[in-house]
């Protein structure tokens, strides 16, 4: 059984189209248009229980607004959605005690106080038990190692020290989803690190369901075996992040290492040269042809090292969405 289900998931926000200048402004007071966005246009998929999905796609794809709706924050304009079996926009107390939304943009802290005291406020809110609280606290605190600032203004904070509290306020009734929006938007690397490490562990821990967007394909590439791309609100992917280069990568790398200068227009008879900085060329051939131009390359350059490789995820992802042939 999954947890999430989502069938034909549509969402579109009516906007209302202003003429410019003045005169359209008042003529928009007596007659207004609308168009509509559609942010999310016709999405279907469903996680088992403990999965970590990845949910990628370019700005504007529609990800923040599945993961409103999914949080019952957006009526969705028509399709079915159960989270755990309940209607997210009922809202229901039940539902509300067992998700949680964390969005790297938004801070749900009380800004002058310390997080501590965020997290009271939301242990009334959710019930959660004393017992419950003290040991979910606790545990949370050892793994972010956020002990010695428990006690600080959250003004004070860092931007990663501020995103470990909202973590933690986030966590601390327990939930069994988790939608993590962006939540290393901004970070520096170690501390982008670090809440990788986090959400891993947590995952296994605690056997909670995730989905992760981000816009950092090594958050995606570390943690989701699973990953499920959106791309102006329509489901382009769902499956393993191997399987991307399969389907989308038609062509491999060669990185070669020469010995001695070679001439670029003859090494541009072999593929396409993507990088050339002596002693170092990267190459870009046919899928097929790899082997060949490989042979090719030893026997008539004076290569000291060749390697063949895929392209990077990165690239791929980016070519499929501008729908050019991947190199
Ligand atoms: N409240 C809103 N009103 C109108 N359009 C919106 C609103 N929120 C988002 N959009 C539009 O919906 C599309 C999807 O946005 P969003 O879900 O935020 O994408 P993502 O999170 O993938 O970047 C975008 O075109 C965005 O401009
Ligand atoms: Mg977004």
């Amino acid at each position: 059984m999954p947890v999430i289900d989502i069938k034909n998931l549509k969402k579109y926000y009516k906007v209302h189209q202003k003429e410019p200048g003045l005169s359209g402004s008042i003529k928009s007071l007596f007659s207004r248009k609308y168009y509509d966005v559609k942010a999310v246009d016709g999405v279907s998929f469903d996680i088992g229980e403990g999965e970590l999905v990845g949910f990628i796609g370019p700005n504007g794809a529609g990800k923040t607004t599945t993961l409103k709706v999914l949080s019952g924050l957006l009526y969705p304009t028509s399709g079915h959605v159960s989270v755990l079996g309940y209607t997210p926009w009922d809202r229901k107390p039940a539902f509300q005690k067992q998700f949680s939304l964390v969005m790297g943009q938004k801070n749900q802290l009380w800004w002058d106080l310390p997080a501590i005291e965020s997290f009271i406020l939301n242990k009334e809110i959710y019930e959660v038990p004393d017992a419950q609280y003290k040991k979910t606290l606790d545990e949370l605190v050892e793994l972010l190692d956020v002990a010695d600032i428990l006690k600080v203004q959250v003004r004070k904070l860092s931007l990663g020290q501020r995103m470990k509290m909202e973590l933690i306020a986030a966590l601390i009734h327990s939930p069994k989803i988790l939608f993590l929006d962006e939540p290393t938007i901004g970070l520096d690397v170690v501390m982008q690190k670090k809440m990788r490490d986090f959400i891993k562990e947590y995952n296994q821990r605690f056997n909670s369901t995730i989905i992760l967007t981000s816009h950092y394909m090594d958050d995606v590439k570390e943690l989701c075996q699973r990953v499920i791309i959106i791309d102006k609100g329509k489901l382009i992917f769902d499956g393993a992040l191997d399987e991307i280069v399969k389907k989308y990568a038609n062509h491999k790398l060669l990185t070669v290492v020469f010995d001695k200068k070679v001439d670029q227009d003859k090494l541009s008879e072999i593929g396409q040269v993507k990088e050339f900085n002596f002693p170092k060329a990267v190459i870009s051939v046919k899928r097929t042809a790899a082997s060949m131009a490989a042979a090719e390359l030893l026997q008539h350059f004076p290569v000291a090292d060749l390697n063949i490789e895929e392209p990077q995820i990165e690239d791929i992802i980016r070519e499929v969405f501008t729908g050019a042939d991947v190199a």
